[in-house]
Parts: structure tokens; C-alpha cells; sequence
């Protein structure tokens, strides 16, 4: 295979496209990603056939979202050991490909340690890249379940502040089955009420600068028919003041241990709005991306990212004189006094303590 990360148009793809799958061809093993930089406007799946086209992959946002950077890391060491690469190396340039998402170091450790331990055990590199491909599959899989017990347990806590149904939910960034190995976070407790027949409305925030609410959430909100509606992010305060919105819903990419949420630039604005209008901010994350090794927020390291990002549309057009300078951090990080709760696979925690986080199963 002369290009390490080929793309493949619609005509060869399979409906609906999963997020991202290992696949044997010819030339060996390869990590096939749905382009998610392509989406609404094409379905592209992306072919990485070693680390650093997958490195590429996740740092131009073709996978992401942390639940599945998660599963993306660790598949990407299997990659490696699969093809007779540097293990380690590997495993290095994945967990550094993007800081912010816990979940990505914890996918690729897991993969790492499963390789190592069964090098140790036979002394053979085919049982070795097995065993990790094992792990990466079991992360895929319990991603999976994770998402659908925090569903029902989100679920659960709407119904509970909100008697009554008719949930409108408002959210940001990206959260569904596009970042995970099944339904997502936020965005499957969203789903979980539509097919209950309790969601009168998604709203969704566009997302600035990469537009992940505009061009994924509301795809995948789309595809499931649920009700939806797309607003600019800054019109998020005069809906939440015309009484709108019933609860915010957002996912997470590294909670520190003292309850401190890093998650896409533009959500700590929405849980001060939300505090404001006394309207529930609520937190849908699995346990891997509660990271007990990160004391509190100012100890979570936030993504900066290039400035043409925000001086320029995707398609390069300006939207800003040129040479202007631009910060355009990829997360906030919102305290936990601001979380009404936090939903995860093992329950919902509320109030946010670092007393609670500490308990969680591991
Ligand atoms: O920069 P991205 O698109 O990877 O950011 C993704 C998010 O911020 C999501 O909200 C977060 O990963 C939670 S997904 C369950």
C-alpha cells in the first residue's frame, strides 16, 4: 500500500459507517476511520496503515472526541505490534498526538501494558500484538456499554428534575456515536429520551471555530430524527433567558480529581449562563475520564491550536484581516461548583466532590 492513510469515496463504504474499525487486507492489518473532517458534506473513511498516519488522523480531527480517542489509541498500538513496529515509540507519539483527553493516554497505556505483559509471558511478538488488539476490542466493547448504562442513568436524572417530560436539552460540541463505540455521552441520554418520547427539542451549539455541533451533532441528530434546532453559541444566553431550555448536557475529556471539567472551549461559558438561569449543567462522562492523577483544573493542560482556525472558514476563506493574530484554545474547563451532576456508567454523582470521584470503581 504506497499511501499509509488512503481514503475510500461512498460507493465502498457500508451504512451507517461505524466510527472506526480494524480490518485485515493484503498488505496487513489497517485502522479504517470515518473522515469525520468530511462530514455533513461526504462519508469518507480514512485507512491508516501505521501510527503516524494515525497521529495525522487525530491531530487534524479526522477521529475525535475523547471517549473514542480512547479506542483510537489503543487500536493504533495494535496497529504497531501488528506490523513489526516500535511498540513503545508508538505508543508515545499516539498518547502525545492530542493532551487533553485523558482518555487517549489511558487507551493507549492499556494497550501498551496488555503488549508488554504478554511479551514477557511467551517471548513470541505474534501472541504480544494479539493481546493488545484483544485489549483494544475490550476498551471498544465496555465504551460501548459504558455509553448505554450512562443513558439510562441520564435519562433517569431528567426525568427526576424535570417531571413531566417534554425535555429541552441544550449542548455543545459532539458527543454521540461519533466519539465512541456505541451511542456516545451527552448526546446518547438525548437519544435515550427521544425514544422514550420525552425529548420536545435538541438545541445545538454550533461549536466555534470547527463546528462539530453544526457538522456532527446535528448529522447525527438528523440521522436519528430527533427533534433538533442549530443556534450560534452566542445566542445560547437569550434562549436560556426566553426560558428555552430545560437542562444542558455535555460530555467531558479529563474531569480532575477535584471535580473540574475540561470539555470544548464554550462550556464553562454555557454552565455560567446555566447557573444564572438556575437551569441544570450536567455532565455525561465515563469513568476513564475521571483522571485521579490531575489534581484540579489548573493542573489540566488545554490544547492550543492554530489560529487559522479561527482567521479562516475550513475551506480556507478569510474571515479576518490577514496576519491577525487569534487564541483559540480547543477546551475550557468549568469547576465543579458550576456541575449540577455527573453522570456516569456507575451512577449519577451529585454534588460534584472529590470525595465521590475518589469512590468511583476503578
Ligand atoms: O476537539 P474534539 O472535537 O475532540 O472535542 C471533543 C469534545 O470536546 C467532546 O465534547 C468531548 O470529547 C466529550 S465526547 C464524549
Amino acid at each position: 500500500m504506497a499511501d499509509p492513510c488512503a481514503r475510500r469515496g461512498e460507493d465502498e463504504r457500508s451504512s451507517p459507517i461505524p466510527a472506526l474499525r480494524w480490518e485485515e487486507s493484503p498488505e496487513g492489518p489497517v485502522l479504517v476511520l470515518l473522515d469525520q473532517t468530511r462530514l455533513p458534506s461526504a462519508e469518507v473513511e480514512l485507512v491508516c496503515a501505521d501510527v503516524p498516519a494515525l497521529v495525522g488522523a487525530i491531530r487534524s480531527l479526522a477521529v475525535r472526541g475523547a471517549p473514542l480517542l480512547g479506542i483510537a489509541g489503543a487500536h493504533g498500538v495494535a496497529l504497531a505490534a501488528a506490523r513489526g513496529a516500535d511498540v513503545v515509540r508508538a505508543a508515545a507519539a499516539l498518547e502525545g498526538a492530542r493532551p487533553t483527553a485523558v482518555n487517549l493516554a489511558v487507551g493507549v497505556r492499556r494497550a501498551g501494558d496488555a503488549h508488554r505483559e504478554a511479551l514477557a509471558r511467551t517471548g513470541d511478538p505474534r501472541e504480544a500484538a494479539a493481546a493488545a488488539l484483544a485489549a483494544a476490542r475490550t476498551l471498544h466493547h465496555e465504551d460501548a456499554e459504558a455509553g448505554a448504562r450512562m443513558a439510562a442513568h441520564g435519562l433517569a436524572l431528567l426525568d427526576e428534575l424535570l417531571p413531566g417530560g417534554g425535555h429541552r436539552v441544550l449542548t455543545h460540541c459532539n458527543t454521540g456515536s461519533l466519539v465512541s463505540g456505541g451511542e456516545g455521552t451527552a448526546f446518547a441520554v438525548a437519544l435515550a429520551a427521544h425514544r422514550a418520547g420525552r425529548l420536545r427539542r435538541l438545541w445545538v451549539d454550533e461549536t466555534r471555530p470547527l463546528l462539530q455541533g453544526a457538522r456532527l451533532t446535528a448529522y447525527e441528530a438528523g440521522r436519528n430524527g430527533m427533534p433538533h434546532t442549530l443556534l450560534t453559541d452566542n445566542a445560547a444566553g437569550s434562549l436560556l433567558a426566553a426560558r428555552e431550555v430545560d437542562a444542558v448536557l455535555i460530555g467531558a475529556d479529563r474531569i480532575a480529581a477535584d471535580g473540574s471539567v475540561a470539555n470544548k472551549v464554550g462550556s464553562y461559558p454555557l454552565a455560567v449562563l446555566a447557573r444564572y438561569h438556575h437551569v441544570p449543567f450536567i455532565v455525561v462522562a465515563p469513568v476513564t475520564t475521571v483522571d485521579p492523577g490531575t489534581p484540579d483544573g489548573a493542573s489540566i493542560e488545554v490544547e492550543q491550536r492554530p489560529g487559522h482556525e479561527v482567521t479562516e472558514t475550513a475551506g480556507g476563506v478569510p474571515v479576518a484581516p490577514p496576519g491577525t493574530p487569534a487564541y483559540n484554545p480547543a477546551f475550557d474547563v468549568t469547576p465543579p461548583e458550576l456541575v449540577t451532576a455527573l453522570v456516569t456508567e456507575q451512577g449519577t454523582i451529585s454534588p460534584v466532590t472529590a470525595a465521590a470521584l475518589a469512590a468511583l470503581r476503578r
